[in-house]
Order: C-alpha cells, then sequence, then structure tokens
C-alpha cells in the first residue's frame, strides 16, 4: 500500500461528506481500510480515494476489479443511531451517482438504479456501491464506498457476474476523474442535507422512474435464496416495493443481494 496522503480539492470549503479528503495511489481497499481505520485517522464524514485497489471488494464478499481509470473511494459515517434509517440516504447516493452520470452522458433515459445498490447503462454495470457496518457496543460505524467505471477497461481474464461498462464507452472520450468525484461529492452532500430534513420523501418520483427493469421480474437473493420479484417503488422509509408471488412485500438494502 502507497503512503495516505490529505488532498484539498478546489470547492470543498463547509462540507460535511468529504471535509478531509485523503487520496492513496495503490490501496487494498478503502473500504477495508476505513473500517479498520488502525491508526484512528479518520473521522466521521471522511473519504478516502485511490486510484486503485489491489484487494477492492464488492457484494458478498466479491472482488471489485478496480483498474486504473476507475473512480474507487469510501465515506465513512460514525455514530451512527439509527441504521434503518440512515439507509434512506444510501438510497439517497444511488440517485445522486446515477443523476451525476447522466449529466456526464447527457443520457437521461438509460441510466438505473438496480436495487439494492448498483447504477446500471442499459443492461450494463457502470457502478457499484457497498455498504459494510460495524457494531461495536452502542457505535454503529458505516462505510460506503462507490466504485465507478470510468476511463478503466475490463480485461478478459476477469469473470464479472454482471457484464460492466464504463463512461468512455459511453461519451467516446476519456473523462477527468477528479472533476467527476468533485462534482459527485457535492451532490451527495446536497442528498445528505436533504436527508437529514427528513426530505427522502421528496425525492420518491425521481427514484421510482429510476428503478431497472421496474414492473418486470427480476432475481434478488435473500438469505442466500433466489427469490422472483416484480420492483415496483420505493416506500417513504427508503425501502423497495415489490410484489412477490401476487402480494406486496417490502425489501430494505441490508437484506438483499
Ligand atoms: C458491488 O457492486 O459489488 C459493489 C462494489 C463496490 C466497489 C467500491 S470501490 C471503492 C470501495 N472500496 C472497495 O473495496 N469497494 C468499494
Amino acid at each position: 500500500m502507497n503512503k495516505v496522503e490529505k488532498i484539498r480539492l478546489k470547492s470543498h470549503n463547509e462540507l460535511t461528506v468529504g471535509r478531509n479528503i485523503y487520496y492513496c495511489k495503490k490501496i487494498s481497499s478503502t473500504n477495508t481500510v476505513m473500517l479498520e481505520n488502525k491508526d484512528g485517522l479518520f473521522s466521521s464524514g471522511d473519504i478516502l480515494i485511490a486510484d486503485t485497489q489491489t484487494d477492492g471488494v464488492g457484494r458478498y464478499n466479491r472482488k471489485w476489479h478496480s483498474e486504473k481509470g476507475g473512480l474507487y473511494f469510501s465515506i465513512l459515517f460514525q455514530q451512527i443511531d439509527d441504521l434503518q434509517k440512515f439507509y434512506r440516504f444510501i438510497v439517497l447516493i444511488a440517485l445522486a451517482v446515477k443523476e451525476e452520470l447522466e449529466k456526464l452522458t447527457n443520457d437521461f433515459a438509460n441510466l438505473t438504479i438496480k436495487w439494492p445498490n448498483d447504477i446500471y447503462y442499459k443492461d450494463k454495470k457502470i457502478c457499484g456501491i457497498l455498504t459494510q457496518t460495524k457494531i461495536k457496543g452502542e457505535n454503529i460505524k458505516v462505510v460506503i464506498g462507490i466504485g465507478i467505471n470510468i476511463n478503466n477497461s475490463f480485461s478478459k481474464e476477469n469473470i464479472f457476474r454482471n457484464p460492466p461498462i464504463a463512461l468512455k464507452e459511453i461519451v467516446y472520450k476519456r473523462s477527468n476523474i477528479f472533476n467527476i468525484f468533485q462534482s459527485l461529492n457535492n451532490k451527495i452532500n446536497y442528498y445528505y442535507d436533504e436527508y437529514n430534513k427528513d426530505n427522502f420523501h421528496k425525492y420518491l418520483l425521481r427514484l421510482n422512474k429510476s428503478i431497472y427493469n421496474r414492473n418486470k421480474k427480476i432475481k434478488f437473493t435473500k438469505d442466500g435464496k433466489t427469490i422472483f420479484v416484480r420492483p415496483l417503488e420505493f416506500a417513504q422509509n427508503g425501502y423497495l416495493i415489490c410484489e412477490v408471488n401476487g402480494k406486496k412485500e417490502l425489501f430494505s438494502i441490508g437484506e438483499i443481494e
């Protein structure tokens, strides 16, 4: 692992998320390092960003291939008192990424949120978000890791569960990763404010329009079992309402693969 250094970006004054931004050229995994927080370097709201990860983690302990050219970062939150409520903010982060990618591609029709936390361009995955928690007594710590394919390529040997796509394949040019990061971080801050003001409900319409394969039958894995559901809409509490065998059921981010 290379040295972790604190960096300043142009417009991060007064931001809650990303008050401190740490950067590392090459790291095992921004999520793992933040979750461990060995030397207590990171405090709540801090961000760790890296050019490449040697052990990038995906959901269900899958490897997240992190070649140079992608955007890989994690945000740490400490002392969370209501994890179920906090999931609403995580849903809003997915919306922030989706909207940022819409702006970058100038395509407002083909980006969707695949529950719980993938962003898809048509039928290909462009971003994955991994939320990990550590609970010690009363203290709930959450690390939200975001990986976006920007200028990176995918080597043929890597087997992907979902076919990947990078931004460069959509816009036919390379993009400035730090500019994307800064703009996305501003958006995440905006949604963090909205979440804190209990304004999640204001974004239900936008979220519902963003659901990947809405009203269509898709596969979910819950408790290791595959079930078929029809995603319908988001509930006020951030859960996803789906139709399962003719009945409506609520699913929380924490329980679905
Ligand atoms: C998934 O779709 O499986 C989630 C992928 C999350 C990848 C990001 S990249 C930054 C952060 N560090 C990690 O090791 N994983 C997340």
